[in-house]
């Protein structure tokens, strides 16, 4: 079946039970309670969901959470899918294209990643500003759905800076400090080699992880801003002895949750999107 039919098949599916969105959050590694403050209204496992891909990582629980912050209903992903699981890139981003014909206006996505940058501490949260594409493949590659977007995507306004300056106003007033930068997204599932972390430090790159991207670049090709924050959850500095693994990312993860879910909620309740 073409893309095209499965993900209206979708949406007319999600539409009848849960109706019109106006925001959609990717909720990332260890992040799950992000939306725990929300006024939950439905809860639906992506399980039931028609042509929905399925989440394998732990951590991930994998279920459509919808309900209200301020005026804007939102539509979170509890469970992404990563490149690195094996999933087409047809099907990391498949939440994104339904979360835009559900009528979502903006996307918010939260990542774990490694801070490339020497300032940074582990538990920061990075706004990302910009991003730089390693992972070898891009979501758009085939033919293009013109309905959805325009073949050839301009890249210079991903990454809202309304949206950034929003959230920084409501970081500096609840005294939190947030960094900026450049997120990095490797394929994985292998953390960065010493001389893989020294060139991103040269690219440019302040934090490197395993996802976002190709969910940012559909976002643009279908005209959604996005709003990506990542938790640094271990520092990524090449040639000092240090070993990082799953578990540290997810605690570290779980650690920042509340205060990048404050910060989100607070966003939300104060901007009509
Ligand atoms: N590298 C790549 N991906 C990651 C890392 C890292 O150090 N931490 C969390 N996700």
């Amino acid at each position: 079946m073409d893309i095209r039919e499965t993900v209206k098949e979708t949406v007319l599916h999600l539409e009848k039970r849960i109706g019109r969105v106006d925001v959609a959050i990717i909720i990332g590694s260890g992040l799950g309670n992000l939306v725990q403050q929300m006024e939950l209204e439905h809860k639906v496992p992506y399980s039931e969901i028609p042509h929905f891909p399925r989440s394998t990582v732990k951590g991930h629980a994998g279920e459509v959470l919808v309900g209200r912050i301020g005026e804007n209903r939102v539509l979170a992903f509890n469970g992404r899918f990563h490149y690195y699981e094996g999933y087409s890139m047809a099907e990391v981003t498949y939440p994104v294209r339904v979360a835009r014909l559900l009528g979502s206006k903006l996307l918010i996505i939260t990542n774990a990643a490694g801070g490339l940058n020497p300032k940074f501490q582990v538990g920061d949260l990075m706004i990302i500003e910009d991003h730089i594409n390693f992972m070898g493949v891009n979501p758009l590659m085939g033919p293009n759905v013109d309905e959805w977007g325009p073949r050839f995507v301009d890249l210079y306004h991903v990454y809202s800076k309304t949206h950034i300056e929003a959230i920084k106003k409501i970081a500096a007033r609840k005294g939190l400090f947030l960094r900026e930068g450049v997120y990095l997204a490797i394929s994985g599932p292998t953390y960065e080699t010493n001389a893989e972390l020294k060139m991103m430090q040269i690219l440019g790159a302040d934090a490197v992880g395993m996802s976002t991207v190709p969910e940012a670049i559909v976002a643009a090709h279908m005209g959604m801003p996005v709003l990506g924050i990542s938790v640094i959850t271990d520092m990524a500095l090449p040639y000092i002895t240090q070993n990082v693994t799953h578990e540290m990312v997810l605690q570290a993860a779980e650690k920042a949750s509340s205060t990048l879910s404050q910060l989100i909620f607070e966003l939300l309740e104060e901007v009509k999107v």
